[in-house]
């Protein structure tokens, strides 16, 4: 029997704080051996890494897939599809959001959701909970009993029709946070602003897709920012707030924690290279880039950069939610060319996040390998309870890597992304480096930019308290 069962030669090894010339040696799923000169003839397999980056495999924290979406519309991934465009994106992990709906009880929800994933899957996935309806059944009895069972977070919303929770059920579900060890993801946006403007709007027969835009103000997102971290303060809970467009809620997360509280930050590929014009396309063309928070402008995207370079976010996340755009189930649904009101909130990128943030990131030299790594990878495995199981290259971490040839000139264009969506937001975008083969728990799913993997390879996994 060999030593190893595969063994990864010649490449250039970064962690989030090193970077090493090293062969990896793979033994049933785990990473046995970090030297140079691993033997070849001590392995079934071997990868030549040569010229190229060996990195941890991504990890999205912030992925919607499958879930109930409104009438008459159907997200355009499932786990087949959303898993398969993961793994042509060097994302070896992923953590998609099973949805409360409101009357439903979470352990159903989540029962439903786990028959969705099962067998399906290219990589590996872990769910967050997202909390709709907050009963005293959810509060006193699921959710603890869901915490303890290794879904130890919870997304609330401030917006949204059916989902946004008022600050008293904010600071329930926070209490529960608090007393199980739970991390609270939120989602901040102030609702009455925003169904305010969007009235005025819509009485003013602005209806375009750019008004969604118009509609979500930064000072929405900037005031609903201050009141989710001041509902964690009182709380004294850990708070992950997602998906930061702007300047003023990321300076709101930053004085939040130079004050000391337990307060994260997550920003978006669609925050660092789409504005606010996007949405301004002719006919319904804008309903590609409407998602929420919207893009905004250029001073916006420095300052989320700038968020990233100075650790105010420790995440980078996709927020992947795809809908298809000419369909009348996603992006073109027949109520969405009465109002931007109506179009599904949402654009994919689970496969584009690595790309891009490598590209504009790394090649560009806005960040240097290892805040790349940690942004993508060990940081999502941290805060969220994979850590060290995935997230990191060492001996007896999970084999999960992606290799990435860091000279690849590609234009960016739908076909290479691999989801069910039928277009990407980033069509035409130039990307240097890519993330050629893709291993997870060392399987190649992706080899050479071809599917190699198997359906059912990516298990469901379950993650324990932060205590
Ligand atoms: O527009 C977005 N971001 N859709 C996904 C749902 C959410 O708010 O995260
Ligand atoms: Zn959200
Ligand atoms: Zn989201």
């Amino acid at each position: 029997m060999s030593a190893y069962d595969l063994v990864i030669k010649g490449g250039r090894v970064a962690t989030a704080s090193d970077v090493f010339a090293s062969d990896i040696g793979i033994k049933d799923g785990r990473i046995v051996a970090l030297a140079a000169g691993l033997p070849a003839a001590d392995a079934d397999e071997v990868i030549d890494a040569t010229g190229h980056w060996v990195l941890p495999g991504g990890i999205d924290s912030h992925v919607h897939i499958a879930q109930p979406s409104g009438e008459g519309i159907v997200m355009a991934d499932d786990f087949e599809t959303g898993t398969r465009s993961a793994a042509f994106g060097g994302t070896t992990t992923i953590m998609p959001f099973c949805l409360q709906q409101k009357g439903e009880s979470l352990r159903a929800a989540l029962k439903a959701y786990q028959a969705k994933a099962e067998g399906e899957c290219y990589v590996d996935v872990s769910f967050h909970l997202i909390i709709s309806d907050p009963t005293e059944q959810v509060l006193g009895q699921e959710l603890p009993a869901l915490a303890a069972d290794g879904y130890p977070s919870f997304k609330v919303f401030m917006t949204y029709e059916g989902l946004a929770l008022d600050d008293r059920q904010i600071l329930e579900v926070m209490d529960v946070a608090r007393r199980t060890g739970a991390l609270v993801m939120i989602h901040a946006e102030n609702y009455d602003m925003i169904r305010f403007l969007t009235d005025r709007l819509e009485q003013e027969g602005q209806t375009a897709p750019r008004f969604h835009a118009t509609s979500r103000p930064i000072v929405a997102e900037r005031e609903a920012t201050h009141r989710a971290i001041s509902l964690a303060e009182l709380s004294d809970v850990s708070l992950m707030v997602v998906h930061v467009s702007n300047r003023e809620a990321m300076e709101e997360i930053r004085r939040a924690q130079a004050k000391g509280l337990k307060i994260m930050g997550e920003t978006c590929p669609q925050y660092l290279v789409l504005t606010a014009d996007d949405l301004g396309g002719l006919n319904m063309e804008g309903a590609k880039y409407v998602c929420s928070p919207p893009p905004r402008d250029s001073d916006s995207q420095l300052a989320c950069w700038q968020g990233l370079q100075q650790g105010v976010f420790s995440v980078f996340s996709s927020d992947h939610c795809p809908f298809r755009y000419d369909d009348p189930q996603g992006k073109l649904v027949p109520k969405g060319r009465t109002s931007f009101r109506w179009v599904p909130n949402g654009i994919p990128g689970v496969a584009a996040r690595l790309p891009i943030l490598f590209s504009e990131g790394v090649m560009k030299g806005r960040i240097d390998i290892n805040r790349f790594v940690a942004l993508t990878a060990t940081n999502h495995a941290k805060a969220y309870g994979l850590y060290p199981r995935k997230g990191t290259i060492a001996i007896g971490a999970e084999a999960d890597i992606a290799i990435w040839n860091p000279e690849l000139r590609q234009t960016l264009t739908h076909d290479l992304l691999h989801d069910g969506c039928d277009y990407t937001p980033y069509e035409g975008l130039e990307i240097t480096g890519w993330p050629v083969t893709t291993l997870v728990r060392g399987r190649v799913v992706v080899r050479d930019g071809r599917l190699e993997g198997r359906k059912g390879h990516g298990l469901t996994l379950t993650r324990p308290l932060a205590g």
